[in-house]
Protein backbone atom coordinates (compact mmCIF):
# COMPACT_ATOMS: atom_id res chain seq x y z
CA UNK A 1 0.00 0.00 0.00
CA UNK A 2 1.18 3.23 -0.92
CA UNK A 3 -0.68 6.01 0.64
CA UNK A 4 -0.85 7.50 4.13
CA UNK A 5 -3.36 5.92 6.74
CA UNK A 6 -3.81 8.43 10.08
CA UNK A 7 -6.49 7.96 12.78
CA UNK A 8 -7.82 10.50 14.51
CA UNK A 9 -9.17 9.12 18.46
CA UNK A 10 -10.14 10.40 21.43
CA UNK A 11 -13.21 10.86 24.23
CA UNK A 12 -16.61 11.71 22.76
CA UNK A 13 -16.62 15.75 22.17
CA UNK A 14 -13.01 15.93 22.25
CA UNK A 15 -12.61 17.74 18.97
CA UNK A 16 -11.63 15.19 17.05
CA UNK A 17 -14.00 14.97 14.26
CA UNK A 18 -13.38 18.82 13.60
CA UNK A 19 -9.53 18.25 13.68
CA UNK A 20 -9.86 15.64 10.92
CA UNK A 21 -11.73 17.85 8.74
CA UNK A 22 -9.05 20.72 9.02
CA UNK A 23 -6.27 18.80 8.14
CA UNK A 24 -7.70 17.33 5.39
CA UNK A 25 -8.71 20.72 3.74
CA UNK A 26 -5.20 21.91 4.62
CA UNK A 27 -3.41 18.81 2.71
CA UNK A 28 -5.75 18.79 -0.18
CA UNK A 29 -5.39 22.47 -0.26
CA UNK A 30 -1.52 21.07 -0.90
CA UNK A 31 -2.73 19.19 -3.98
CA UNK A 32 -3.00 15.88 -1.90
CA UNK A 33 -5.78 13.21 -2.67
CA UNK A 34 -7.48 12.73 0.78
CA UNK A 35 -10.01 10.94 1.97
CA UNK A 36 -12.17 11.59 4.90
CA UNK A 37 -13.65 8.44 6.75
CA UNK A 38 -15.11 7.69 9.84
CA UNK A 39 -15.95 4.60 12.45
CA UNK A 40 -18.42 3.22 12.86
CA UNK A 41 -18.94 3.75 9.45
CA UNK A 42 -17.44 4.83 6.30
CA UNK A 43 -18.81 2.63 3.57
CA UNK A 44 -22.16 1.98 3.13
CA UNK A 45 -22.51 -1.61 5.19
CA UNK A 46 -20.19 -0.21 7.71
CA UNK A 47 -22.88 3.02 7.54
CA UNK A 48 -25.80 1.07 8.39
CA UNK A 49 -24.25 -0.99 11.07
CA UNK A 50 -23.84 2.49 12.77
CA UNK A 51 -27.00 2.88 13.32
CA UNK A 52 -27.39 -0.39 14.88
CA UNK A 53 -24.67 0.12 17.22
CA UNK A 54 -24.97 4.20 17.97
CA UNK A 55 -28.37 4.53 18.58
CA UNK A 56 -31.10 3.02 21.40
CA UNK A 57 -30.76 2.34 24.82
CA UNK A 58 -27.47 1.62 26.54
CA UNK A 59 -28.18 -1.30 27.47
CA UNK A 60 -29.40 -2.84 23.83
CA UNK A 61 -26.10 -4.77 23.13
CA UNK A 62 -23.14 -6.50 25.41
CA UNK A 63 -19.33 -5.73 25.12
CA UNK A 64 -19.12 -8.96 23.30
CA UNK A 65 -21.36 -7.95 21.02
CA UNK A 66 -20.47 -4.66 20.43
CA UNK A 67 -16.80 -6.07 19.67
CA UNK A 68 -18.39 -8.26 17.05
CA UNK A 69 -20.05 -5.23 15.34
CA UNK A 70 -17.86 -2.34 15.68
CA UNK A 71 -15.44 -5.25 13.72
CA UNK A 72 -18.09 -6.29 11.21
CA UNK A 73 -18.42 -2.49 10.42
CA UNK A 74 -14.10 -2.21 10.27
CA UNK A 75 -13.16 -5.01 7.98
CA UNK A 76 -16.32 -3.88 5.35
CA UNK A 77 -14.49 -0.10 5.69
CA UNK A 78 -11.25 -1.49 5.10
CA UNK A 79 -11.76 -3.48 1.63
CA UNK A 80 -14.57 -1.24 0.68
CA UNK A 81 -12.86 2.38 0.95
CA UNK A 82 -10.05 1.95 2.94
CA UNK A 83 -7.69 -0.44 0.98
CA UNK A 84 -8.38 0.98 -2.45
CA UNK A 85 -7.48 4.40 -1.25
CA UNK A 86 -3.93 3.06 0.37
CA UNK A 87 -3.85 1.69 -3.20
CA UNK A 88 -3.87 4.58 -5.38
CA UNK A 89 -1.69 6.67 -3.29
CA UNK A 90 -4.16 8.85 -1.17
CA UNK A 91 -3.85 10.00 2.35
CA UNK A 92 -6.69 8.02 4.44
CA UNK A 93 -7.86 10.31 7.50
CA UNK A 94 -10.16 8.20 9.94
CA UNK A 95 -11.91 9.44 12.70
CA UNK A 96 -11.73 6.28 14.76
CA UNK A 97 -9.92 3.05 14.09
CA UNK A 98 -9.61 0.62 16.11
CA UNK A 99 -7.56 1.79 18.87
CA UNK A 100 -11.39 2.56 19.66
CA UNK A 101 -12.34 -0.64 20.46
CA UNK A 102 -9.26 -1.97 21.70
CA UNK A 103 -10.21 1.34 24.81
CA UNK A 104 -14.19 1.57 24.34
CA UNK A 105 -15.00 -2.10 24.34
CA UNK A 106 -11.76 -3.90 25.84
CA UNK A 107 -11.31 -1.75 28.65
CA UNK A 108 -13.96 0.33 29.40
CA UNK A 109 -17.01 -2.13 29.12
CA UNK A 110 -15.21 -4.75 30.61
CA UNK A 111 -11.98 -6.80 30.31
CA UNK A 112 -12.25 -7.79 26.94
CA UNK A 113 -8.82 -6.60 25.53
CA UNK A 114 -7.45 -9.92 24.83
CA UNK A 115 -10.43 -10.51 22.98
CA UNK A 116 -10.89 -7.39 21.01
CA UNK A 117 -7.02 -8.06 19.97
CA UNK A 118 -7.58 -11.52 18.98
CA UNK A 119 -10.56 -10.79 16.68
CA UNK A 120 -8.39 -7.76 15.53
CA UNK A 121 -5.55 -10.04 14.49
CA UNK A 122 -8.24 -12.42 12.72
CA UNK A 123 -10.17 -9.68 10.61
CA UNK A 124 -8.47 -6.33 10.35
CA UNK A 125 -4.53 -6.58 10.83
CA UNK A 126 -3.52 -3.21 9.64
CA UNK A 127 -2.85 -0.69 12.17
CA UNK A 128 -2.51 3.36 10.98
CA UNK A 129 0.59 4.66 10.00
CA UNK A 130 0.05 7.68 12.55
CA UNK A 131 -2.87 8.54 15.37
CA UNK A 132 -3.71 11.51 16.63
CA UNK A 133 -4.83 11.20 20.02
CA UNK A 134 -7.00 14.91 21.07
CA UNK A 135 -6.94 14.90 24.36
CA UNK A 136 -9.74 16.42 26.84
CA UNK A 137 -11.17 16.57 30.03
CA UNK A 138 -14.20 14.39 30.22
CA UNK A 139 -16.30 17.07 31.84
CA UNK A 140 -15.97 19.63 29.08
CA UNK A 141 -15.95 16.42 26.41
CA UNK A 142 -19.14 15.30 27.84
CA UNK A 143 -20.67 19.00 27.84
CA UNK A 144 -19.71 19.17 24.02
CA UNK A 145 -21.10 16.26 23.15
CA UNK A 146 -24.50 16.78 25.01
CA UNK A 147 -24.72 20.24 23.90
CA UNK A 148 -25.22 18.70 19.75
CA UNK A 149 -27.25 15.83 21.77
CA UNK A 150 -28.49 13.92 18.39
CA UNK A 151 -30.03 10.34 18.11
CA UNK A 152 -26.43 8.81 17.96
CA UNK A 153 -26.23 9.07 21.97
CA UNK A 154 -25.61 5.58 22.79
CA UNK A 155 -22.35 5.56 24.38
CA UNK A 156 -22.77 9.33 25.49
CA UNK A 157 -25.61 8.24 27.73
CA UNK A 158 -23.17 5.87 29.56
CA UNK A 159 -21.81 8.48 31.60
CA UNK A 160 -18.90 10.54 33.12
CA UNK A 161 -17.17 7.49 34.54
CA UNK A 162 -17.35 6.04 31.03
CA UNK A 163 -15.42 8.72 29.71
CA UNK A 164 -12.89 9.00 32.52
CA UNK A 165 -11.97 5.84 31.97
CA UNK A 166 -11.83 6.01 28.26
CA UNK A 167 -9.37 9.04 28.91
CA UNK A 168 -7.08 6.78 30.36
CA UNK A 169 -6.94 3.99 28.59
CA UNK A 170 -6.20 5.75 25.27
CA UNK A 171 -3.44 7.82 27.37
CA UNK A 172 -2.38 4.44 28.64
CA UNK A 173 -2.56 3.03 24.71
CA UNK A 174 -0.50 6.30 23.44
CA UNK A 175 2.30 5.23 26.04
CA UNK A 176 2.34 1.99 25.12
CA UNK A 177 2.78 3.17 20.94
CA UNK A 178 4.70 5.85 21.21
CA UNK A 179 6.23 5.57 17.62
CA UNK A 180 2.53 5.51 16.74
CA UNK A 181 0.86 7.99 18.78
CA UNK A 182 1.08 11.60 18.95
CA UNK A 183 -1.08 13.09 22.09
CA UNK A 184 -2.56 16.52 21.20
CA UNK A 185 -4.23 18.65 23.71
CA UNK A 186 -7.70 19.13 22.86
CA UNK A 187 -7.97 22.32 25.40
CA UNK A 188 -7.22 25.19 23.10
CA UNK A 189 -9.63 26.73 20.20
CA UNK A 190 -9.44 24.44 17.28
CA UNK A 191 -7.10 26.70 15.12
CA UNK A 192 -4.27 26.23 17.55
CA UNK A 193 -5.33 22.88 17.72
CA UNK A 194 -5.18 22.11 14.17
CA UNK A 195 -1.36 24.05 14.16
CA UNK A 196 -0.51 21.22 16.63
CA UNK A 197 -2.05 18.14 14.66
CA UNK A 198 -0.54 19.55 11.54
CA UNK A 199 3.48 19.60 12.95
CA UNK A 200 2.78 16.36 14.23
CA UNK A 201 1.76 15.01 10.68
CA UNK A 202 3.15 17.47 8.05
CA UNK A 203 6.73 15.59 8.51
CA UNK A 204 5.62 12.24 8.16
CA UNK A 205 3.88 13.02 4.46
CA UNK A 206 6.20 12.54 1.26
CA UNK A 207 6.64 15.63 -0.22
CA UNK A 208 3.24 17.40 -1.85
CA UNK A 209 2.54 18.14 -5.42
P1 LIG B 1 -18.13 9.32 17.15
O1 LIG B 1 -18.99 10.07 18.11
O2 LIG B 1 -16.71 9.70 17.15
O3 LIG B 1 -18.74 9.24 15.78
O4 LIG B 1 -18.08 7.81 17.70
C1 LIG B 1 -19.22 7.10 17.89
C2 LIG B 1 -19.22 6.34 19.18
O5 LIG B 1 -18.87 4.99 18.94
C3 LIG B 1 -18.31 6.83 20.26
O6 LIG B 1 -19.08 7.03 21.42
C4 LIG B 1 -17.33 5.72 20.49
C5 LIG B 1 -18.02 4.51 19.93
N1 LIG B 1 -17.13 3.51 19.35
C6 LIG B 1 -16.88 2.34 20.03
O7 LIG B 1 -17.38 2.16 21.13
N2 LIG B 1 -16.07 1.40 19.46
C7 LIG B 1 -15.50 1.55 18.23
O8 LIG B 1 -14.79 0.68 17.75
C8 LIG B 1 -15.78 2.79 17.51
C9 LIG B 1 -15.18 3.00 16.16
C10 LIG B 1 -16.59 3.74 18.11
Amino acid sequence: MSGFFLSFEGIDGSGKSTQARMLAELLRGQGREVVLTREPGGSPGAEEIRRLVLEGDPDRWSAETEILLFTAARRDHLEKTIRPALARGAVVICDRFADSTRIFQGVTRGDLSATVDRLHGLMIGVEPDLTLLIDLDPEQGLARAQARRGSEMRFEDMGLAFQTHARAGFLALAQAHPARFRVVPGDAPAQSVAQAVAAAVLPHLPQAG
